[in-house]
């Protein structure tokens, strides 16, 4: 193909979703260019997102075990010091390692990487304002559009990134401050509000609704994860409405009110963290022109092959409709990618996990039960408490639980919901079963190694088909 040849897909956008798709048509042999205006591939999740904070929540952890934990393990540390710069640039690193990585990547499958924004000019070609100055145009015969996400402003707050800020300035305080509130007790909230209130900020989370943890979390784990999050000092005001927000002397002041009784009152803080959900990023790409539509919550219409409104425009990542998960966006790359080489490709929306990085994490997968009450659905569900696992006793971690529910009439695995020490990399068993359309008596049935966390998922599969053995 000459330059001036149309590219078999352009992809727009160079987060989790753009790279990993640009990476697959790169190895399916399509012609491929990917677009990014940021300086930097790994978008949301590497540079924002995903990478910085979990750099920070791992360091954060370890830090307050060594202050409040060691002690107890026999492990007696003098002259203990928190230093915050070496840690913020540990953060760095790893993302600076990890965007170079995908830059690698990228050109290793042979994607011409285009930085700059890019908006359309029509439904195969996009204007690129480039970042080293300038614009050209490029034609594509495939366009797939993976802008991605960014924070939802509340209204009258300005950020400015020191007193109010957003998860991008909760990455990067220069010291700890004194006093931290947090608006939004979602998955941003509790992983952020955790790393501050480790580093010994004085955390309040106000939350709208009576429950944390954001959409999907299964009632039970909620409460539980709350008392624990209480237990490390972390202090929530749930059922509050935040009306608005002012700044004078260096503090923030913040006016609530009760959702319920209406009865108002001023918090202040030194820094408050705007967590409130996030929206997707497609102002500047005039997609008015092309006649791509939007629903009422701005993300892209999409169909189950992720077509736009517009023929030869796909959508998928955090600009269009599900969860805004990193992993979500990757899967929905790949298979936009086959559908486009091979007319056919598969996401399971059914077993997307989610993973809350606190300590203990939270994970899960499929319904809680809630959802499948309400659903009318027939459950079974068995329970198993870390504190009853060998491993989790012998580590000292044994806050938490498994719980896996089931459909009574077939034992086949609706959801399982984990709080516990790893549980972000323990439900992948529960994904993998879940996949497969296992039964609890399945994975109860499978052998586990002796002693790890991950006999607490098979005692709570014999829980849920018909009795655990350590409990
Ligand atoms: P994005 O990652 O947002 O990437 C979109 C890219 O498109 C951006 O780089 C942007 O610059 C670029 N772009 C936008 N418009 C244009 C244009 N016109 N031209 C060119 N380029 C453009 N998810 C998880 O699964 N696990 C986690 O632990 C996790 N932690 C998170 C922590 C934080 C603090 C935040 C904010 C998010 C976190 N997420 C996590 C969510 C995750 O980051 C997103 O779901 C994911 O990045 C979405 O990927 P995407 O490719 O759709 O979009
Ligand atoms: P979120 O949707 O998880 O939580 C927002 C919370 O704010 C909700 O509990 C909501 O009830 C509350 N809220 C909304 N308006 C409010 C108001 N006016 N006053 C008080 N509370 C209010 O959104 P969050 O935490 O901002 O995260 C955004 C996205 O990023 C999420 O969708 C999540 O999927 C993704 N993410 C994923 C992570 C992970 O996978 N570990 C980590 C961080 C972010």
């Amino acid at each position: 193909a000459s330059s001036a040849d149309p590219y078999d897909v352009i992809i727009v956008g160079g987060g989790p979703g753009g790279y990993v798709a640009a990476i697959k048509a790169g190895q399916l042999g399509l012609r491929t260019a990917i677009v990014e205006g940021r300086g930097a591939l790994g978008g949301t999740c590497l540079n924002v997102g995903c990478i910085p904070s979990k750099a920070m929540l791992h360091n954060s952890n370890l830090y307050h075990a060594a202050k409040h934990d060691f002690k107890d393990r026999g492990i007696d540390v003098s002259d203990l010091k928190l230093n915050l710069p070496q840690m913020l640039k540990n953060k760095e690193k790893a993302v600076s390692g990890l965007t170079k990585g995908v830059e690698g990547l990228i050109k290793k499958n042979k994607v011409d990487y285009v930085k700059g924004w890019a908006s359309f000019a029509g439904p195969t070609s996009l204007n690129i304002s480039l970042t080293e100055g300038g614009e050209t145009q490029i034609e594509g015969k495939n366009i797939i559009i993976a802008t991605g996400s960014e924070v939802t402003p509340f209204p009258g707050m300005e950020f400015d990134e020191k007193s109010i800020v957003s998860s991008t300035g909760a990455l990067d305080l220069e010291k700890v401050p004194e006093k931290m509130i947090v608006i939004g007790g979602g998955v941003i909230g509790l992983e952020m509000g955790s790393v501050w209130n480790r580093l010994g900020a004085n955390v309040q989370v106000v939350e709208f609704l009576s429950s944390i943890g954001g959409a999907g979390i299964d009632g039970e784990v909620a409460k539980s994860f709350q008392k624990i999050l209480q237990k490390q000092g972390v202090q929530f005001k749930l059922g509050t409405k935040v009306i608005d927000a002012e700044k004078k002397d260096g503090k923030v002041y913040l006016n609530v009110e009760d959702a319920k009784s209406g009865k108002k009152e001023q918090l202040d803080a030194d820094v408050v963290l705007v967590a409130i959900g996030r929206r997707p990023t497609v102002k500047n790409l005039n997609l008015e022109a092309i006649g791509v539509e939007l629903d009422n919550k701005g993300r892209v219409i999409v169909d189950d092959e992720f077509n736009t409104t517009c023929k030869g425009v796909k959508c998928i990542g955090d600009a269009t409709f599900g969860p805004m998960l990193a992993h979500k966006a990757e899967e929905e790359g790949i298979a936009a990618v086959e559908i486009i080489k091979h007319g056919h490709g598969h996401v399971n929306y059914e077993t997307i996990p989610s993973v809350i990085y606190t300590h203990p994490e939270v994970a899960w997968v499929g319904k809680s039960s809630e959802e499948l009450k309400k659903d009318g659905v027939n459950i079974k569900v068995g329970t198993f408490p870390f504190m009853a696992n060998s491993r989790a006793k012998t580590v000292l971690d044994t806050d938490g639980m498994v719980k896996v529910i089931t459909e009574a009439e077939t034992d086949k695995i609706l959801g399982v919901h984990i709080i516990g020490p790893n549980a972000g990399e323990l439900l992948a068993e529960a994904v993998l079963a879940m996949e497969y359309g296992a039964s609890s008596e399945d994975v109860a049935r499978t052998c586990h190694a002796h002693p790890t966390m991950s006999e607490a998922i098979k005692e709570a599969m014999l829980a849920a088909h018909f009795k655990a053995i350590h409990m």
